[in-house]
């Protein structure tokens, strides 16, 4: 079969199209005829050589989120998943290749109305943003703001909370393009990557202060946006796109005391699995339904991962890339 590996780390060029054996689905595996793959930001994390202590090697074949049909079981599972069209998570390695294997507990079938391409944009990501809302106890008529909104977990966290009755719901963005289409979203005010006003006078009815900040960047500004928390607000980092805050944020947080702002982190790792499947389920027949959007940036056949992964480098994707093998 075709697959994509990192054959060395670093520049987009260390990726290569090889030829491997399919892989054969172990005891409690399925194997899946994948047609989407979703490229994220770990899959790039890891093809920069930024997570090189987690023991990644040339010949690592990328990738972690697919969509497709099942072709094959391993022991111990049920028939009956054979030739159902699922999503699949397989892990830290192996989906961008025409077949990967996943455990059968981290598969879910597709529902009607619900593509390949929109299953592995929303597959990971929705689940983040569902439950790091919850764990910043994200309640109705509560205004939040979205640092880092333009890829695929702030897309979704910016139509839950919307969903759910937010009083208001700010993004943080680069460009004005990018702000209309997440106003078209849910998002009711548009601030540039300070968290300040935007374009004149775009984000100028914003509010000051927010219950809660959603973050997907922390990185050297993380500090100022506790400066941007109402009182008991609170601020739960889900990602670190621009790299960890400075050494001192803790004591910025400490100097606030008197306001009694929290700080969280947010791994969906510590969610179950169970709770995970089920709010994935619900997303996907919402999805589904047109009531749940998905944003797909580009489709891409898998021999163009290069390219993919250069887009993303670049900071050009809204939503998420897609490649098909
Ligand atoms: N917590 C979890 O369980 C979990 C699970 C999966 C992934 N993650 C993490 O989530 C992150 C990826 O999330 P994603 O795919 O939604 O995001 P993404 O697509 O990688 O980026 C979202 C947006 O952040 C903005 N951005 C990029 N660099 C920035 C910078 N230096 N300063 C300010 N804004 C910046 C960009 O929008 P603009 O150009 O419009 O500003 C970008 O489109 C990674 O850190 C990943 O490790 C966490």
């Amino acid at each position: 079969m075709r697959a994509v590996t990192i054959q060395t780390f670093g520049d987009p060029a260390g990726l290569a199209v090889v030829d491997l054996p399919a892989p054969v689905p172990a005891a409690g595996q399925v194997l899946i005829a994948v047609e989407a793959i979703g490229v994220s930001g770990a899959d790039a994390m890891i093809r920069r050589g930024t997570l090189d202590g987690y023991g990644f090697r040339p010949g690592h074949v990328p990738g972690s989120e697919v969509a497709g049909v099942v072709t094959a079981v391993g022991g111990g599972v049920d028939g009956s998943w054979l030739g159902r069209r699922v999503w699949a998570f397989t892990g830290l390695s192996g989906g961008y290749a025409q077949q990967a294997v996943a455990p059968v507990g981290e598969i879910l079938p597709l529902p009607g109305g619900l593509s390949a391409a929109a299953a592995v944009t929303l597959g990971s990501s929705g689940v983040v943003a569902h439950f790091a809302l919850a764990h910043a106890r994200f309640a109705a008529g509560e205004s939040v703001l979205v640092r880092g909104a333009a890829g695929s977990i702030g897309i979704t966290a910016v139509q839950l909370a919307a969903a759910a009755g937010a009083g208001a719901v700010a993004v943080t963005t680069s460009s004005a393009r990018r702000g209309e289409r997440l106003r078209e979203l849910g998002a009711t005010h548009v601030l540039d990557r300070a968290g300040t006003v935007g374009r004149a006078g775009a984000g100028a009815d914003a509010p000051d202060h927010y219950d809660v900040v959603l973050d997907i960047v922390a990185g050297p500004d993380l500090p100022s946006f506790l400066g941007r928390l109402a009182p008991n607000g609170r601020l739960v980092a889900v990602g670190a796109i621009a790299g960890p805050p400075p050494a001192d944020f803790g004591m910025t947080l400490f100097a606030a005391f008197q306001r009694s702002l929290s700080f969280g982190t947010f791994s969906a790792d510590t969610v179950p699995l169970t709770d995970r499947q089920a709010v994935r389920a619900e997303q996907f027949a919402a999805a589904g339904r047109g009531e749940l959007r998905t944003v797909v940036h580009e489709v891409l056949p898998l021999a163009q991962a290069a390219s993919a992964h250069r887009s993303m480098d670049a900071g050009e994707v809204f939503g998420r890339i897609v490649l098909t093998p």
